[in-house]
């Protein structure tokens, strides 16, 4: 099996070990995380990003949770404090309930909790492989796709979902050519895809995202291919600011939309797309987007930086799961999935 040549999150004696994705592309860095409150930094400051990854690092968060209560009010404290760390990703509270569920099942036994934590990464890149085999298949030979954003082995705890399909994709001899938006403004595109897409080496181009709509016009894609990081009942999609200007267009020019996403980002309790939380983040994500004090617009400007936006179901051709591909009607799908694979949701 192909394997990417970095490790995103692992245990190193009792200390988690992340891949800092803010010093990517130009440096390979990590930081140790000890406690609870280390972990939520990570997640917060996005050192640690991308839904399934968040998902896996909040597992260990919970078990730094245990480990340091000395209550089972603290350590619930502990676990509500985690999951406010960012608000749309579900992974972060799906992780977060499953090891709540495991401490409460085994008397907050350390060693099950840490098996727990483990358990949660193992099956993230378990699942990210089933999906892009799934994800492949829609693929024909020799297709051109444009991703946004990073949905891959950095956005994950192995391998990726959105760029776990192409590579796969690429390994079946399906993909010509990839293209990947920069993804303003804090340039998930350009410092991680495009890192990945050249560790991987597939044949691919970087470009602005305003680009993207010009590329669809004249028929130079032929699928669009996105992560999620949350997926209401409906189907309705929360990704990446800008998927859901790039569904628009993909519709108007007949070009496939796929969301691929692990069953964890299904949040079966939100109807629709309009009870997804929108996380808002700092202007200076827009002013200063390389964080080096070289200002592109004037302190003094207002800015507003909502850090997702939510795809409608109708503008979305299928979703990828591990358990196969769910195509409309979504909600009734969605709800057969839910029966047939999800115990605890
Ligand atoms: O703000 P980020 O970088 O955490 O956002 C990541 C995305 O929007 C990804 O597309 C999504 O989480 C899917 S990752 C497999």
């Amino acid at each position: 099996m192909m394997k990417e040549s970095f490790e995103t999150i692992r245990m190193e004696g009792d200390d988690l070990i992340l891949l800092d994705q803010r010093r990517l592309p130009s440096s390979m860095e990590y930081i140790r995380a000890k406690t609870v409150d280390d972990v939520y930094r990570a997640i917060k400051d996005m050192a640690v990003r991308g839904a399934p990854l968040i998902g896996s690092t909040a597992g260990y968060g919970v078990y730094f949770a245990a480990k340091e209560s000395r209550s089972k009010e603290e350590f619930l404290k502990k676990c509500t404090f985690l999951a406010s760390a960012r608000p749309t990703a579900v992974n972060l509270m799906w992780a977060v309930d499953r090891m709540k569920r495991t401490a409460f099942e085994y008397d907050f036994s350390l060693e099950k909790l840490l098996k727990e934590a483990d358990r949660i990464k193992e099956e993230d890149i378990e699942t990210n492989h089933a999906l892009s085999i799934y994800g492949s298949s829609l693929l024909e030979k020799g297709s051109t796709v444009l991703t946004h954003c990073n949905a891959g082995a950095l956005a994950t705890s192995g391998w990726g979902t959105a760029l776990g399909v192409i590579k796969q994709a690429f390994l079946d001899g399906r993909i010509k050519h990839v293209y990947a938006d920069e993804t303003r403004p804090r340039l998930q595109g350009a410092r991680l895809t495009a890192f990945e897409l050249v560790d991987f080496k597939i044949p691919s181009t970087l470009i602005p995202d305003s680009v993207a709509a010009t590329l669809i016009r004249d028929k130079r894609i032929d699928a669009i291919i996105v992560g999620a990081d949350r997926i209401a009942l409906n189907g309705d999609t929360a990704n990446k600011i800008g998927t859901f200007s790039l569904s628009v267009v993909a519709k108007a020019y007949g070009v496939p939309m796929y969301i691929a996403a692990p069953i964890s980002t299904i949040d079966f309790n939100t109807r629709s797309g309009k009870d997804i939380p929108i996380e808002e983040r700092d202007k200076s994500e827009v002013i200063d987007p390389l964080d080096n004090g070289m200002l592109i617009a004037p302190e003094g400007m207002d800015v507003y930086n909502p850090s997702f936006d939510v795809t409608p179901h109708e503008n979305i051709t299928a979703i990828i799961t591990e358990k196969g591909i769910i195509e409309e009607p979504f909600e009734e799908n969605i709800r057969k999935l839910k029966e047939c694979c999800c115990s605890h949701t």
